[in-house]
């Protein structure tokens, strides 16, 4: 197993009590601006370590995202008349050793797909095992630290999480903004139907009981081409910052594979910022204004050329009222209709969720500050739905403002209305709802609208994974299925 975090001078508790002292002192190493000076810091921070260092030179030297070439960046902005860039973002890559990942059954980076063997596409890369043949007892954390399953109907548990995450999960490059997603959210991510408790894992310090780490996996139904697979979701992979780079997390992800294949399931999904062997598909994050006098202010986006902030407000103003007839938050009695609709409009994708009813009620019934669902009916049919969710980014350093209320396009359906009428009418709703910005990645159709609805090109990728199972990879516009 990975008990490699032997490069540690102090007792778990006085690691983790001295994180907030240091909080400022140290630079995020999950760097995509690849310049040579910040290479340079970041191989300082880190040079307790000749192994961690070497590993960490790799990924910063690993490439760039395509939004950092000036060149894209140019056509993009001069295509979107638009000069504001905005941030979220994680980091690409690669030609890295991958000492974990490229223990696991994942398609290795260097694979070339024309080369594989047609029996070995849409296969898992390991077959299934026996229940017997699984290690029955939980992977060895290193000393002074013990595995906790999380019990999210516990309010003190649910804050413990929340806490984790607030102060130590996914930032952007610049260390500006941190997700963070509310208790209430965590416990509707963590507890669609079929949930199991032991698949919230977490890791405390054996002494003071702190939480320090946490892995999770929900269980889903999804469709990759042809294949319906049972599979389940990973998220909220998290890491105490005073404890990264000490292998803690190929301890979680092992962990959460064994609690998971103990139950007969041996496919996931999974999403993230850095590039790991092998993604399926990259799909980039847009970002449209409706507060950008805050976005401004807090260095989200920034006040483009030529423009005033005046002019900038006037640009991204929306009106009061949802221009579409019949445009309504959806309600129970409309969750059968509108579950059709998103199950005939899945088909058209080649990776997508397969629900069953009682989970699109989970996921789509508005919950306030959670997810919102909006459909449109006209002569008692409902023709098209839209939704999205919220999920704020804590803003580090700033004076005044200390949240970006964020509403992420979840999935949406036009048969009727427009789609650029359906998506301006949602931003029309997200406006009222008091969010500052509106987020969408370029998948399932929303390339068709991000640019007249002036959305901005963000500089991150988002990486979408599967874990034991090899698939010819994707166009995002041929992915119809959003992790949170
Ligand atoms: C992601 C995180 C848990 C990794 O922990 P860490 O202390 O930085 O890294 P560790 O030393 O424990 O482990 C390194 C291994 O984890 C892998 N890894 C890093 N981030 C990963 C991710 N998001 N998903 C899967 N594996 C990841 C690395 O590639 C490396 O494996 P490799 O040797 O095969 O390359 C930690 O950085 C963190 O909590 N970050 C903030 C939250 C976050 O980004 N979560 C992931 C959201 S997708």
């Amino acid at each position: 197993m990975d008990n490699e975090s032997q490069n540690s001078p102090s007792t778990p508790d006085e690691q983790v009590q001295s994180v907030e002292k240091s909080k400022k002192s140290k630079k995020k190493s999950k760097n995509k601006k690849s310049s040579s000076q910040e290479i340079a810091k970041t191989s300082e921070v880190q040079s307790q370590n000749n192994e961690i260092n070497q590993e960490q030179t790799e990924i910063n030297e690993a490439g760039f995202p395509m939004s950092t070439n000036p060149t894209d960046m140019l056509k993009t902005l001069k295509a979107l008349n638009l000069n504001d860039v905005m941030k979220i973002g994680k980091d690409a890559g690669s030609t890295k050793v991958y000492k974990f990942w490229n223990t696991q059954p994942v398609p290795q980076m260097l694979e070339e797909e024309e080369k594989v063997d047609e029996t070995e596409m849409h296969q898992a890369i390991d077959s299934d095992k026996q229940i017997s043949e699984i290690k029955q007892d939980p992977y060895s954390l290193p000393e002074g630290f013990i595995w906790d399953t999380l019990d999210l109907n516990n309010e003190v548990t649910l804050k413990e999480l929340y806490t984790l995450l607030n102060e130590n999960y996914v930032e952007d490059d610049d260390a500006m903004f941190r997700f963070d997603y509310q208790p209430d959210f965590l416990r509707w991510a963590l507890q669609p139907p079929h949930w199991r408790k032991e698949w919230h894992a977490g890791v405390r310090v054996t002494k003071s009981g702190r939480l320090i780490a946490f892995i999770s996996a929900i269980p889903a139904t999804i469709r990759i081409y042809d294949k319906p697979l049972k599979v389940v979701e990973i998220n909220f992979l998290c890491v105490h910052k005073k404890l990264r780079s000490k292998r803690l997390a190929p301890v979680l992800i092992r962990e959460i594979t064994r609690r998971v294949n103990l139950t007969g399931i041996f496919q996931a999904v999974y999403t993230a910022g850095v590039v790991l062997p092998k993604p399926v598909t990259t799909c980039r994050y847009w970002h449209r204004s409706i507060n950008p006098r805050k976005l401004i202010e807090v260095n989200f986006s920034c006040l483009a050329r030529n423009m005033t902030m005046q002019r900038t407000i006037k640009l991204y103003k929306l009106p009061d009222q949802p221009k579409t007839p019949g445009f309504r938050q959806m309600t129970e009695k409309d969750v059968p209709a509108a579950f059709k609709l998103l199950i005939d409009y899945l088909k058209n994708y080649q990776l997508v969720p397969d629900f069953m009813e009682d989970e699109f009620r989970h996921w789509f019934m508005p919950k306030k500050d959670i997810v919102e669902c909006f459909i449109v009916e006209n002569d008692g049919k409902i023709t098209d739905m839209v939704s999205y969710y919220a999920l704020p980014s804590t803003v580090m350093h700033h004076p005044v403002h200390r949240q970006i209320k964020a509403a992420y396009s979840f999935y949406n359906i036009a048969t009727k209305t427009p789609l650029n009428d359906l998506m301006h009418d949602a931003l029309v709703s997200a406006k009222n709802l008091q969010f500052d910005v509106f987020n969408a990645l370029d998948l399932m159709e929303n390339q068709k609208f991000l640019q007249e609805l002036k959305f901005g090109i963000g500089d991150g990728n988002l990486q979408y994974y599967l874990y034991n199972w090899r698939c010819p990879q994707m166009k995002p516009a041929n992915v119809g299925l959003i992790l949170l």
